[in-house]
């Protein structure tokens, strides 16, 4: 698991670092509309079209209770569902999930990119075809990756809180080095090195600057995250009784993921199948009762019905080092947990 780990960070602090600067792109949005006969991509297969207008129809019927009518994750059954359904109008999600693993979502379910079972499989009740449509969909309520970075470029998803306060920066990057913010109305890109490349559409210099400066300081922590994790790793194996033994044990079991610091940082904790929570994201996890995180910890991804992805650990960590996770867990939130000097005690296991 580690040598795992050691082989992502050179990958990591080449997306965050690569300075090969482009010329800005010049596509224009490529988003498609009502109507429109769209391509999906399936890489090395053959093309396909999938037809919007009956992908709309099908998703009215069978998507929409859960996702909504407009896709926003918000149908009537959804307050009932812990995770949310999906969000399909999060260009920068969306952006994230190339065709097949949608395809794979739609006919295997959340299990088959290791989400949520909350999300049904649909094996047998759509043909192929049916399901080009439901991508075609899909994909018009929101920007893809290609309209941003462009065409067959690979895109990574960062969720990051800026410290000290906590707001949170969702951006895209792409293996060239590039960085953009994404919303429904537009897209800001940044080149390798800093400079805006592209507003699409063009929008006031007052709307674009504040969003720049986050995104800055966002890849800007990300790489301290980047440091850190490499001296928290060299400790690791150089040094191990400097570190404290509930970070030897995150270090050992949760970093694969998690990321060294616990904070969401490149593809170890995000691959096109799943991304594992950003552990320091105060916005999130403050909300959860400790007893809640212990569960989930001994219990895993499973028992709260969040990921499959989320192993327990019940029968390799002890009782008492199960409660320094959590305490430890509670210790990475920005902003802070309110309460994270005091782990209770009487929560129960399940
Ligand atoms: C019973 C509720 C429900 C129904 C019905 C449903 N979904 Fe979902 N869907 C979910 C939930 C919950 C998630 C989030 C899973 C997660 O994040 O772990 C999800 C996630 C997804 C995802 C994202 C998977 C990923 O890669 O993150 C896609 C795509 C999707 N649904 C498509 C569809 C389509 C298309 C339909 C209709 C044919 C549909 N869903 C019907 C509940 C539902
Ligand atoms: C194989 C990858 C993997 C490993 C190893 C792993 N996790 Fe996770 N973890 C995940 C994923 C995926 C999720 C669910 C993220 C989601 O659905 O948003 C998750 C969720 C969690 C959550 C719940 C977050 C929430 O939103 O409530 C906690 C707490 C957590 N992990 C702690 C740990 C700890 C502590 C360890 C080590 C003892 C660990 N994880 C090891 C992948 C992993």
């Amino acid at each position: 698991m580690s040598r795992f780990v050691v082989l992502l960070l050179p990958v990591v602090s080449a997306v965050i670092l690569a300075s090969d600067p482009r010329s800005p792109s010049e596509r224009v949005d490529r988003r498609p509309s009502i109507g429109d006969a769209v391509p999906i991509s399936f890489g090395d297969l053959t093309p396909r079209v999938g037809d919007v207008v009956n992908g709309s129809r099908l998703y009215r019927t069978h998507c929409a209770p859960c996702h909504g009518i407009s896709g926003r994750g918000d149908g009537p059954a959804s307050d009932y569902l812990y995770p949310r359904p999906a969000n399909h109008t999060d260009s920068t999600y969306m952006a994230s999930r190339d065709d097949r693993s949608l395809f794979t979502a739609i006919r295997k379910g959340g299990p088959g990119v290791d989400r949520s079972s909350l999300m049904p499989r649909f094996d047998d009740r759509f043909r192929d075809s049916e399901v080009y449509d439901l991508i075609a969909y899909i994909r018009s309520l929101h920007r893809d990756a290609a309209s941003i970075f462009g065409e067959g470029v690979a895109a990574m998803r960062h969720s990051t809180v800026l410290e000290p306060v906590g707001p949170r920066v969702d951006f895209l990057t792409d293996a060239r080095g590039r960085a953009a913010v994404v919303s429904d109305e537009r897209a800001i890109v940044l080149s390798p090195d800093g400079i805006v490349e592209r507003v699409d559409p063009p929008v006031d210099a007052a709307i674009v600057e504040p969003l720049v400066d986050q995104l800055r300081r966002a890849l800007l922590q990300e790489q301290r995250d980047v440091d850190d994790a490499k001296r928290i790793y060299t400790m690791y194996r150089t040094s191990p009784d400097s570190l404290a033994p509930v970070q030897r044990r995150f270090v050992k079991s949760c970093a694969a993921c998690h990321g060294m610091t616990g904070r969401v940082v490149g593809p170890g904790v995000q691959s096109t199948t799943f991304v594992a929570a950003n552990l320091a994201d105060g916005t999130r996890m403050n909300a959860r009762p400790d007893e809640f995180v212990r569960n989930v910890v001994a219990l895993g991804g499973t028992w709260a019905r969040i990921s499959d992805v989320m192993p327990g650990y019940e029968h390799t960590v002890s009782g008492a080092e199960l409660d320094e996770l959590v305490t430890y867990v509670r210790s990475l939130a920005i902003p802070p947990h309110p309460a994270s000097n005091r782990l209770d005690r009487g929560c129960s296991r399940r």
